[in-house]
């Protein structure tokens, strides 16, 4: 059978490409120490699964509206209103198979052939081919360490042409956790304004923020609201990445259309999913201010000793669950005679001689990085940091 020429440009995502090759390793008796994975290492709370068995019991396994049934709806936007205030009408929400099949919703609504895309860099790596697949042209914006991994507005403006359409925010960020403030937020909406864009803010992280860090959505910002879609999810914050459920809510035309869109590919995500969001985000979620207090720690630890290796050098994250390290001290130094060129080659290193699995920057738009996730135990993040030590150690 022949491929469809599109198919060609859909890469396997490298983050799920590593995670296979620790289990891989793992599968030959192998002790490998994952930092590779984006989730929580906490299971769903007790009472969103109670509810899911109740709400099969009470006939929860039927098809729903495409866009979501109107309870979840009517959850959602109660939710996005009273914990971030943004303010939304159940008809301007849209529940999704996760928040990727939501993005992907965005960008098929969204993108125009030719259209160009501003993406902050470095950036998830999931955005960059949603944008292609929709026939835009991704346009990054590089942040620099140095900077907190934020872009400016002189950035932003010096990636501007005639062909820009759009720009994708995601604070807290993935891969760096870095967060922006209110005030580097409104100078951005100034710009937004000025270009006359639209603005997909990707807030899933928003909840994971740390030092009392507060995160704005940019769809509460002073005329941000029509232009903006706010994408959530209950992946992260809940502990819930495999019932598939991602959030998007904004202007209604853009709602709907992406409504239409589900209802020809996957109709509405799964029923049994929708009615345990309506328990996440209607009930006590106490243990969201206990997961931060364990996050916090070890991100603390692992940050600490990602700058104790010599030629390392590691922000501290403002939210999310990930420390994304400077590796390039370690380009075109050797192991064993073997060269590392890249940063491809420092992860396979610390992967077959140390068994520690870290994701490299160059997909996230960041050479050289290094992504690696907090969300496992401290004694975890102890022993594959000391695994880190002894193999970049023999680096010569
Ligand atoms: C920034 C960001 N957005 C969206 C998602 C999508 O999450 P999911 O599809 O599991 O809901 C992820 C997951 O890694 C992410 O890191």
């Amino acid at each position: 059978m022949k491929l469809a020429s599109r198919t060609a440009s859909i890469p396997a995502s490298e983050t799920l490409a590593i995670t296979a090759r620790a289990n891989q390793l793992r599968a030959q008796g192998k002790d490998v120490i994952g930092f590779g994975a984006g989730e929580p290492d906490f299971p769903t709370p007790r009472h969103i699964i109670e509810a899911a068995k109740k709400g099969l019991d009470d006939g929860w396994t039927r098809y729903t509206a495409a866009q979501g049934h109107p309870d979840v709806l009517k959850a959602v936007a109660a939710h996005l209103n009273g914990q971030f205030g943004l303010a939304v009408e159940p008809g301007q929400c849209i529940v999704s198979v996760g928040g990727k099949h939501t993005l992907y919703n965005a960008m098929m609504c969204l993108v125009e052939p030719g259209d160009e895309v501003l993406l902050p860099a470095p950036y998830w790596v999931t955005y960059p081919v949603q944008i292609q697949m929709a026939g835009g042209v991704t346009v990054p914006v590089s942040a620099t360490a140095e900077n907190g991994f934020r872009v400016t507005v002189a950035d932003l403006e010096r990636a501007c042409t005639p062909k820009t359409r759009g720009i994708i925010l995601n604070s807290p960020s993935n891969p760096t956790g870095a967060a922006y403030t209110e005030a580097q937020l409104l100078e951005i909406a100034e710009f937004v304004k000025a270009r006359d864009l639209w603005v997909v803010s990707d807030e899933i992280y928003a909840r994971l923020a740390y030092d009392g860090f507060k995160c704005r959505f940019f769809g509460t910002l002073p005329g941000m609201a029509e232009r903006t879609l706010t994408v959530y999810g209950l992946a992260k914050t809940y502990s819930m990445t495999g019932w598939r459920i991602g959030i998007a809510a904004g202007p209604k035309p853009v709602v709907e259309a992406m409504g239409r869109l589900q209802g020809q590919v996957t109709s509405n995500p799964t029923s049994v999913a929708q009615v345990a969001t309506i328990a996440a985000l209607t009930q006590p979620d106490d243990f969201i201010a206990e997961w931060i207090t364990a996050f916090d720690a070890r991100r603390r630890v692992m940050v600490q000793r990602l700058n104790a290796i010599p030629g390392v050098r590691c922000n501290l994250p403002e939210g999310a669950f990930y420390a994304f390290p400077d590796l390039s001290a370690y380009l075109g130094r050797s192991w064993r005679g073997k060269v590392l060129a890249n940063d491809w080659d420092i992860i396979n290193l610390l992967m077959d001689e140390g068994l520690v699995a870290l994701v490299p920057g160059s997909p996230f738009g960041a050479p050289g990085f290094a992504r690696l996730s907090y969300a496992t135990s401290m004694a975890n993040i102890e022993k594959g940091l000391d695994r880190m030590v002894r193999v970049l150690g023999e680096v010569e």
